[in-house]
């Protein structure tokens, strides 16, 4: 198995696009929650380079604190809450070009400057939301956006649906 997300390019749709089939490629098959989130959070961290990349899961009425490459987080976070979830409780992907002009955005740390939260949608239910922060201001864009919904499709597609 290719494990190896290293990337010279340093065009960024072009790290996308080479990322994605060999992403696909890696996680297909497996239906491991907990290992099939390591590996996607290590892959991306490897292929971009991310100060923070990892998943909160929805349990019950919050999100908690799952596989993540970067600095110990926060391990809970409520509905409507933060970056993370009032992308859950508005079902889609939110870019945040400066966390200091998000009303209520949760510091994990103090260095994160701006972030991407995409949700985990399976069939309209948010399983959970793939989170990314910078240290840079306006690190996020329309192109992030574009393809880090399909790696949170592709995750979806291998573990919450038969
Ligand atoms: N900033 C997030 C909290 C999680 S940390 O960034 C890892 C938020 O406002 O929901």
């Amino acid at each position: 198995m290719e494990a190896d997300f290293r990337q010279t390019t340093t065009d960024k749709t072009e790290r996308y696009q080479l990322f994605l089939p060999q992403f696909e490629l890696f996680i297909g098959g497996e239906k491991e929650e907990v290992s099939v989130l390591a590996n996607a959070a290590a892959a991306l961290r490897e292929a971009f380079g991310f100060f923070w990349v990892g998943f909160y899961l929805v349990k019950g009425e919050q999100l908690i604190l799952g596989p993540f490459q970067g600095s110990a987080a926060c391990y809970r976070i409520r509905k409507g809450k933060g970056v993370c979830g009032t992308a859950w409780a508005e079902a889609r992907t939110l870019v945040v070009p400066d966390v200091d002009l998000f009303p209520g955005h949760i510091a994990c740390s103090s260095l994160s400057r701006s972030e991407i939260v995409v949700p985990l949608l399976a069939n309209g239910e948010v399983k959970g939301v793939l989170d990314i922060d910078s240290d840079q201001l306006n690190h996020f864009d329309e192109t992030d956006r574009c393809y880090l919904e399909k790696v949170a499709a592709l995750i979806v597609q291998t573990l919450y649906t038969a």
